[in-house]
């Protein structure tokens, strides 16, 4: 099972129509159109607008989602504290592009320390990690460290049995948890 699709597996049950959740690196839309068919309102960040014109193209039937032109390390200009149960980071450069516009690790921590502080106690991060790619392995080690050092808990850590293929964290901001 590769990462998209144990994720996908995996967040079906938790998101349901009265959910709002953000979609981190819209990409290509796969998981943007995925969670409008889930959840009350869809949030999603891109730098590159090809992405965005692929993901609304993708998402074209759907009328729940907010797309923001914007960093996600911008992302609590737009983003309420308590207004989203999830959010999901696909880090990495968009499938099929020229691979110029790819997560810069210092960026990533940045949006990952905001998500988790915007984040409802309850709620979810997912966020998968491309190693093979430039920058991956960095990027990997930084945000592992923070969230390692922070003792956010990691409720799956999904890795084929391949070397290097990514890697998806599955976090949970328990009732007791503080802001980090
Ligand atoms: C691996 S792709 C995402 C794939 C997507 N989730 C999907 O389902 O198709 C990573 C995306 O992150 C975007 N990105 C890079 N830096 C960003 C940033 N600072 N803020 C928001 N998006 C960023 C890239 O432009 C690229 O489209």
């Amino acid at each position: 099972m590769n990462n998209n699709t144990f994720i996908h597996k995996y967040i079906k049950p938790l998101i349901g129509k009265t959910d709002t959740v953000v979609d981190m690196t819209a990409g290509n839309g796969n998981d943007t159109l995925f969670l409008a068919g889930l959840a009350g309102k869809v949030i999603a960040f891109d730098i590159s607008q090809e992405a965005l014109r692929r993901s609304k193209e993708k998402t074209k039937d759907f009328d729940n989602i907010e797309f923001h032109h914007a960093s996600h390390g911008d992302v609590d200009l737009y983003v309420k504290k308590d207004e989203a149960s999830l959010f999901i980071f696909n880090l990495g450069y968009l499938p099929g592009s020229d691979e110029k516009t790819f997560t810069q690790k210092d960026e990533s921590l940045k949006a990952f320390r905001k998500a988790y502080g915007l984040l409802r106690k309850k709620g979810y991060i997912i966020i998968t990690f491309y190693l093979r790619q430039i920058g991956g392995y960095d990027e990997y080690y930084l945000l592992d460290d923070f969230i390692k050092k922070n003792k956010l808990q990691i409720l799956e850590a999904y890795h084929q049995d391949k070397m290097d293929s990514p890697i998806t964290y599955i976090i949970y901001k328990s009732q007791s948890s503080t802001d980090e």
